[in-house]
């Protein structure tokens, strides 16, 4: 593991999901780039000191060499945005699986090159976009895919948080503060933070790709160097139009993200604090909520990913967890690239060109942005 020391967030999150099904055990890291917290970290939690390593530098090339029965075979990233494309590139160089988390790169050109070079590799990668892992994010993509709501025409998608609703990041909370400093988070504020997750949830149950989109972004807390709101209006490469918003300074709010999708015979609604729901809303009968647990009539994925009976919330570790899952099964049946069911380096690019082409739409004027190649929409048709 790279990052996950002592008072970080998401790597205890990464932890407590790669045990959950007995697939993965942690042999090493590089938690910290203080060493004390680094060593603290690691003997905590029973690793020996030899393998709480001063950098991720020297951990990657001593367990590169280890006998193959005790070395690491797949490094966690889960240290902040700018880390993520050079220990990525040389745990690939070096053979090493990878799960990430998100965003993949600290910009585009980055996640450009890592495709590249994951694509060249015999390695598997994967980003940890938490809500794809979901039962109920499964059933809403199957019932898309399978053609219940006919051609989609419509996505509504927002993801609200209120903890940056003040200047955090002056207050001394060490997440706030790498998130507001562009060198280590990137260009992106709220956008990469989770636009991305909004983002790539729209195009995973939608199956459609985003092709132009129309943004605003604001910043709404003075002195604050990255975006801490935004808005987007979207248009999808299979003719659906929609509507993406993300705000981190919405006071009070937890982590409400929503997706709503109509096509021509009806629509659908998920929310992550309510995850076991999906509402469906065919356009000839009755609503109705389809509920997640192992015993229920779901598509296969979403079966595979409900670990109770209904009625006990399918949670966040849970979804985390799926994913672990998934990539631990695709790193024993020898896949490569893309590991099944998890996003790859592919959706990872996508969310670094998310990021930049709102940051081009803003700087225009608000232009219709192509999401391909950038520039104004239709300029070159
Ligand atoms: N998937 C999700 O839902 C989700 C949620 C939160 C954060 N994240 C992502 O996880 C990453 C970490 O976010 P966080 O909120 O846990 O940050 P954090 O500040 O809480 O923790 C970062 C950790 O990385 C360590 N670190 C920093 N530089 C390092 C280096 N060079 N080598 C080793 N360790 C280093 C820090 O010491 C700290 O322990 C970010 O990329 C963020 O976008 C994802």
């Amino acid at each position: 593991m790279v990052g996950g020391g002592e008072g970080s967030f998401i790597g205890n999150v990464h932890r407590m999901a790669a045990r959950l099904d007995g697939a993965y055990e942690l042999v090493a890291g590089a938690f910290s780039r203080d060493h004390d917290n680094c060593l603290q970290t690691g003997t905590d939690l029973g690793l020996e000191a030899s393998r709480c390593y001063p950098g991720w530098e020297a951990m990657l090339a001593c367990e590169s060499v280890m006998d193959d029965d005790i070395r690491a075979e797949c490094i966690a990233i889960v240290a902040p945005n700018d880390v993520h494309y050079p220990v990525a590139k040389a745990a690939v160089a070096k053979g090493f699986h990878i799960i990430s988390d998100k965003p993949a790169t600290l910009d585009l050109a980055e996640a450009r090159k890592l495709e590249n070079i994951i694509q060249d590799s015999g390695v598997l990668y994967g980003l940890t976009h938490t809500y794809l892992g979901y039962p109920m994010v499964a059933e809403a993509r199957h019932k898309v895919a399978t053609g219940s709501l006919g051609t989609v025409r419509k996505v509504y998608v927002e993801y609200h948080q209120g903890w940056l609703a003040t200047a955090q990041e002056t207050l001394g909370n060490k997440q706030a503060e790498w998130r507001n400093d562009p060198a280590r988070a990137g260009q992106g504020g709220a956008i990469g933070d989770i636009g991305t997750h909004a983002f790539t949830l729209a195009e995973w149950i939608t199956g459609q790709h985003v092709n132009a989109l129309c943004a605003e972004l604001n910043t709404h807390v003075e002195g604050r160097q990255v975006d801490d709101d935004a808005a987007a209006l979207l248009r999808f490469d299979g003719g659906a139009s929609g509507v993406l918003v993300c705000s981190q300074v919405c006071a009070g709010e937890e982590n409400a993200l929503k997706i709503r999708v109509y096509g021509e015979m009806g629509g659908l609604e998920w929310q992550q604090m309510e995850p076991n729901n999906l509402l469906l809303r065919p356009a000839d009968a009755p609503s109705r909520i389809l509920r997640a647990g192992v015993n229920q009539s779901l598509c296969e994925l979403a079966r595979s990913r409900c670990r109770t009976p209904g009625g006990h919330p399918e949670g966040y570790l849970e979804a985390f967890a799926n994913l672990y899952r998934d990539f631990a099964t695709a790193i024993r049946s020898g896949e490569k690239g893309t590991a099944t069911n998890v996003p790859g380096i592919d959706m990872g690019k996508r969310g670094m060109k998310f990021i930049q082409r709102m940051i081009e739409s803003e700087n225009s004027a608000y232009q219709w942005t192509n999401f391909e190649d950038g520039g104004k929409e239709g300029a070159s048709a």
